[in-house]
């Protein structure tokens, strides 16, 4: 398939397009040193440029300048006295003349220097060459201009001006043209042009080149060197001050989900809390309704079966036996709020360590059932802790008791001490398995959920673990 010049011309531009966005993105999300030493080394690079240009101008113009005084001091010393008044009017030059100009360009250190002369007449016509002459009339042109006016004036050969050989142009000498013969009114007849060799030029702008190069160089390397660090340690300062934020940010994440968590957690325990008061007030209530009230409803009931004494008079007669029968119940009623009243406070665990408030939790266990349990352990735990003391004696009573009541058979163990920074109490019934729970509708079974609740108020956990002889309760509580 041949492809016509405009397709080929679009997909040579889709082909820069796509490079140019390719660089784009690079740099855009190169690191900021990356970026800060590409934007200066072509900052570097352009005025390296812009100062050779302007170097290399000033040089050209100085030497251009010096070109222009040796040229027109050359025609002016060299050649205008070779041309007569009779040449002049017969517009050509006699042969010796023109020996004399060939010579002048021949092997002297000047004719070097000089590749060419050329003579004009003020009209643009040609009135003598070295090189032979190879135009006869031109337009008159510029520099021409100038010349008949007296200036001197400096130029290369690739500007063209009028005619050149193919060589001339080539070579791009510089060429000067100065007026060369005067007529006794002053006026210039004859125009000189003169073909120096750019050789020096070139080479004095060749070397103004490479010394601004090294300049700008050895100026900018070590200036860069010195700027691409600083601002590499910056880069990184930013890049460290970035973690750091993010890691905040994380942190600052992680507190406000643990905030939330919380006060979920909170939330809950304080509507179980509303819930578990409901079930205590129940519970006292129905203990109330179900002991002491069932046998103060009895005293009542002995009280108004009593009849008036048959004496008469505000007195009444009881016989001695129900009296000791009212004076039964009423120890009975008296023994029943003390329990109530007993199991709400505990003054006696304020002052006594951890400890001994678990030694004491068993003992009034073993006086109150006669059940022995087998302890084990130690702590060592500062002893003003009394809430602490009021948890632990609640669980350890809580659990022998479930124990007790629910495996009545089996031996009782109780194993405590400390893992890191945490108090581990076990309590165990080993011998029968668990029964199912019996159904009891009148009863609120409220200890296992007061159990857990007291510990997770303190921070702790506990797990009941049924096993095929027995029960295993666990509680594990943080200390601080
Ligand atoms: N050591 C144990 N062995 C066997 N079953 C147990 C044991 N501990 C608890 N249970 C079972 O778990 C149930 C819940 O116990 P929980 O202590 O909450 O209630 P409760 O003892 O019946 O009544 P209370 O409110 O007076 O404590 C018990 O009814 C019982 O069936
Ligand atoms: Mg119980």
């Amino acid at each position: 398939m041949v492809l016509t010049q405009s397709e080929a011309k679009r997909g040579m531009q889709t082909r820069l397009v796509a490079v140019w966005q390719w660089a784009r993105d690079k740099v855009r999300n190169a690191r900021l040193e990356v970026k800060f030493i590409l934007i200066a080394s072509l900052i570097v690079l352009a005025l390296m440029f812009v100062l050779g240009l302007w170097t290399t101008k000033s040089i050209e113009k100085a030497i251009m300048k010096g070109a222009g005084s040796v040229g027109a001091a050359y025609l002016q010393t060299f050649v205008e006295p070779l041309i007569s008044e009779e040449d002049i009017r017969t517009k050509s030059l006699s042969p010796e003349v023109k020996a004399k100009l060939d010579q002048l360009l021949g092997d002297s250190p000047l004719g070097q220097h000089v590749r060419e002369i050329k003579i004009w007449n003020p009209d643009a016509s040609l009135f003598y060459s070295t090189a032979g002459r190879k135009v006869d009339r031109e337009q008159v042109f510029d520099e021409l201009k100038r010349a008949l006016t007296g200036e001197v004036v400096v130029s290369r050969t690739m500007i063209s001006k009028h005619a050149y050989s193919g060589e001339e142009r080539h070579a791009e000498y510089i060429e000067v043209y100065a007026p060369l013969v005067r007529d006794n009114a002053g006026k210039v007849v004859l125009v000189g042009e003169f073909y120096e060799r750019p050789d020096y030029l070139l080479a004095e702008i060749a070397g103004a080149w490479r010394s601004t190069l090294m300049i700008v160089l050895l100026v900018s390397v070590p200036m860069l060197a010195l700027l691409y660090m600083i601002v590499r340690s910056g880069s990184r300062l930013i890049d460290d001050q970035h973690t750091a934020i993010r890691a905040s940010l994380r942190h600052a994440l992680e507190l406000s989900n643990q905030n939330r968590r919380l006060r979920l957690e909170a939330e809950r325990a304080r509507q179980e809390a509303g819930k578990l008061n409901e079930k205590i007030l129940d519970q006292i209530g129905s203990d109330l309704h179900d002991g002491p009230i069932q046998v103060l409803t009895l005293v009542k009931l002995r009280l108004s079966d009593m009849k008036p004494s048959l004496g008469g008079g505000d007195t009444v007669a009881v016989p001695v036996e129900g009296i000791g029968k009212l004076l039964r119940l009423v120890t009975v009623v008296l023994d029943e709020i003390r329990n109530i009243s007993s199991g709400l406070v505990l003054p006696e665990l304020d002052n006594i360590s951890l400890n001994e408030t678990i030694l004491l939790a068993v003992r009034r266990h073993t006086d109150l059932t006669g059940n022995r349990v087998a302890i084990k352990g130690a702590l060592d735990v500062d002893p003003s802790r009394g809430h602490l003391n009021i948890c632990v004696y609640r669980f350890i009573q809580e659990a022998l008791i479930n124990a007790h009541r629910h495996a009545p058979g089996n031996v009782q163990q109780l194993r405590y001490g400390m893992r890191r920074n945490r108090i581990v109490i076990a309590i165990a019934d080993i011998g029968s398995p668990p029964k199912a729970p019996a159904l009891a509708p009148q009863r609120i079974r409220l200890g296992k959920l007061m159990q857990k609740r007291r510990i997770r108020a303190f921070g702790g956990k506990v797990r009941t673990i049924r096993r095929s002889n027995g029960t295993l309760v666990i509680v594990v509580l943080p200390l601080e």
